[in-house]
């Protein structure tokens, strides 16, 4: 039996705890009989004292075992997922779901809803007319074993301890302490029974990670801790300076997934999922090599594979199947204004937070966890860095369903981009790998 404020003053205090400690507290903590005041302040003596790698390994999986597994013992093929530690305009998953499905893996996805500047794919796919995200377990490996693929919102049996703990660090001060997020990023994709994950660990204006080294720092723990616990895992950083793809808002991000999956469009997204595909498709051994992986992919994606296993998926969770076809049938807002170039040049920096920032104001995110989002608001056809631009010259459309918000998002996305008067390289968006040892 622990005493908690004896694990507490420990770990204030910079010792490494014992496995049993670490078990005991969060076990103690989900059944209610630590109170939150003194997670928290455990949250926070984990803050400024850090974990070791094996104390890290420890607390993922009695978070994991703080509740249950999804059962996929009777679906075929490997069982994967990737996870994305969230940014601006970010609907890879989407893509990318569909994608290794018909490239033969099986893709349980857990996601989660946007909050503050980041989205989440749980609201984009709610935009879709009739989408359930709320499916039971049962209900959920139905889908997978049909279709290949499945998102959902977390069922209440997955990882119990993260719920709690989070929504306490999220009013504490403490979600950005790097062993308690990889605990609680790992315990929840341990629970969807996976055997493979890619991880796109992002960084920059848009991130939650605002600098390169943090982001590293990161990546690393969450592959070795990955690997620890017996999951094959590989990262990419990857920059959010500026929005990720050309629309932000749900209904939009919907739309530009679908032309992406149709073939009608290309770009960073469509690229971002093969890069990430392909990690996974190697690590399964569902491709030989990397080029084969690349090929297995881009093929999906242009015989219409890929969109197909969506549509399926949308049918099976009671969607609006026909949006992959007319698109016109998602929500669509009611004012649509272009923001034009104040000059001529080439565009050196869209800021992706202010960005985010005006597809809040608009309505697309939450301030708040109980705040509903307008599935049809959002920015679209956001120009990237290295375009050249002429003055007048569109930059971005807002799609609004409210004057007042709309000069307001204009605003805040007018300052968004910032102009040179010579050509500006686009960046590049993978800017490294992470990769534990050979699977
Ligand atoms: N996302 C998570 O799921 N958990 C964290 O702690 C941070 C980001």
């Amino acid at each position: 039996m622990i005493v908690p404020q004896w694990v507490i003053e420990k770990k204030r205090d910079g010792q490494a705890l014992a496995a049993d400690e670490i078990r005991e507290f969060i076990l103690g903590f989900t059944r209610g009989e630590i109170p939150d005041y003194q997670a928290s302040a455990f949250a926070m003596a984990v803050l400024f004292r850090g974990m070791t790698p094996d104390e890290t390994a420890v607390l993922t999986d009695a978070m994991l075992h703080s509740g249950g597994r999804l059962d996929l013992t009777r679906i075929a093929g490997p069982k994967v997922d990737k996870h994305s530690t969230g940014g601006v305009g970010d609907k890879t998953s989407l893509v990318l779901g569909p994608l290794l499905a018909a490239c033969g893996a099986r893709v349980p996805m857990i996601s989660g809803r946007g909050l503050g500047l980041t989205g989440g794919t749980l609201d984009k796919l709610e935009s879709i007319p009739g989408f359930q995200t709320r499916l039971s377990e049962e209900q959920a490996v139905a889908v997978l074993a049909d279709v290949g693929c499945v998102m959902i919102g977390p069922t209440a049996r997955i990882a119990p301890a993260d719920r709690k703990l989070y929504a306490l660090r999220d009013v504490t001060g403490t979600v950005p302490s790097i062993p308690l997020i990889v605990a609680s990023i790992l315990s929840k994709k341990l629970a969807e029974g996976i055997e493979a994950l890619v991880l796109d660990v992002k960084w920059g204006r848009g991130a939650f990670m605002k600098e390169l080294d943090g982001a590293r720092r990161l990546a690393a723990m969450l592959v070795a801790t990955s690997h620890r616990m017996g999951l094959r895992a590989r990262a990419l950083l990857t920059d959010m300076n500026q929005p990720l793809g050309s629309a932000v808002g749900n209904a939009l991000e919907v739309r530009e997934a679908v032309a992406i999956l149709t073939g009608a469009a290309g770009g960073d997204v469509r690229d971002l999922a093969i890069e990430l595909g392909a990690e996974l498709l190697e690590m399964t051994h569902l491709a030989s090599n990397r080029a084969n992986a690349m090929e297995r992919l881009n093929r999906a994606l242009t015989s219409g594979e890929a969109a197909m296993v969506f549509q399926r998926m949308i049918a099976a969770q009671g969607g609006e199947a026909r949006v992959v076809e007319h698109p016109g049938l998602l929500p669509a807002a009611e004012i649509v204004a272009p923001l034009t170039a104040p000059t001529t040049g080439w565009i050196g920096a869209v800021d992706a937070e202010r960005v985010a920032r005006a597809a809040v104001i608009l309505g697309a995110g939450r301030r708040t966890v109980d705040d509903a989002v307008d599935p049809a608001v959002g920015v679209d056809e956001v120009a990237g860095v290295g375009t050249r631009v002429h003055r007048g010259d569109p930059l971005a459309v807002i799609h609004a369903n409210d004057e007042a918000r709309c000069d307001e998002a204009r605003r805040w996305l007018s300052g968004a981009f910032v102009f040179s008067d010579e050509p500006v390289p686009r960046p590049q968006w993978v800017t490294e790998r992470h990769e534990g040892p050979p699977a």
